[in-house]
């Protein structure tokens, strides 16, 4: 389920908002400047989806994004058998990407289409972490500090649209932060 939880950033421990209400959500997220929205979406894919099928089972949906000046569109998938140590060690490298507070030059958004992960937005003297599952919609604008955490058994697909070629890379800020707060397996606990 979707998810909200706001902390101070000096205190992972004292949630100042904890929520599952997407009304709440989004009124909060838009009060930080950013953009989340629930959208429909087109039943299971199957593990052989490729980045082609994902895009044209999402079709309207990606010209309307792509005609506000997003030209640049890919998917991120992770899918495979939990039970694979290969995968799951892929999957662990993937995590390791983005678990650490970066910044982009372009604005981050993402819908997901399955599964979910987890975003950590920085904003305000506060961490905002959203649990982000499939019809989730989320425009991060950039420069704004964050991280990602797909948990240790992920499983996700999400299409990205970006304005700036390269804007995608990370720039890191080199502040542990993100240590300190609950990973993705903390919350969602037992409700994955
Ligand atoms: C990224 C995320 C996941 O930069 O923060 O792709
Ligand atoms: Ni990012």
């Amino acid at each position: 389920m979707t998810k909200l939880v706001v902390c101070p950033e000096t205190d992972p421990t004292r949630p100042l908002l904890d929520t599952t209400d997407p009304a709440v959500i989004t009124a909060h997220l838009a009060g930080i400047g950013v953009a989340f929205e629930q959208w429909r979406t087109s039943g299971p894919l199957p593990d052989s989806a490729d980045q082609d099928a994902v895009l044209a089972a999402y079709a309207s949906d990606v010209e309307r994004i792509k005609a506000q000046g997003f030209g640049t569109v890919d998917v991120a998938r992770l899918a495979g058998d939990l039970d694979d140590p290969a995968f799951l060690a892929k999957a662990a490298e993937a995590r390791s990407k983005f678990l650490a507070e970066h910044t982009h030059a372009d604005d981050e958004i993402r819908f997901f289409v399955e599964g979910s992960g987890a975003f950590y937005l920085r904003v305000g003297g506060s961490i905002h972490m959203i649990v982000c599952e499939a019809g989730d919609y989320i425009f991060v604008p950039k420069n704004t500090r964050h991280w990602f955490d797909m948990g240790t058994r992920p499983r996700f697909a999400a299409i990205r649209f970006f304005a700036i070629p390269e804007g995608w890379v990370g720039e890191f800020t080199g502040d542990p932060i993100a240590s300190s707060f609950a990973t993705y397996d903390e919350l969602v606990g037992a409700g994955r």
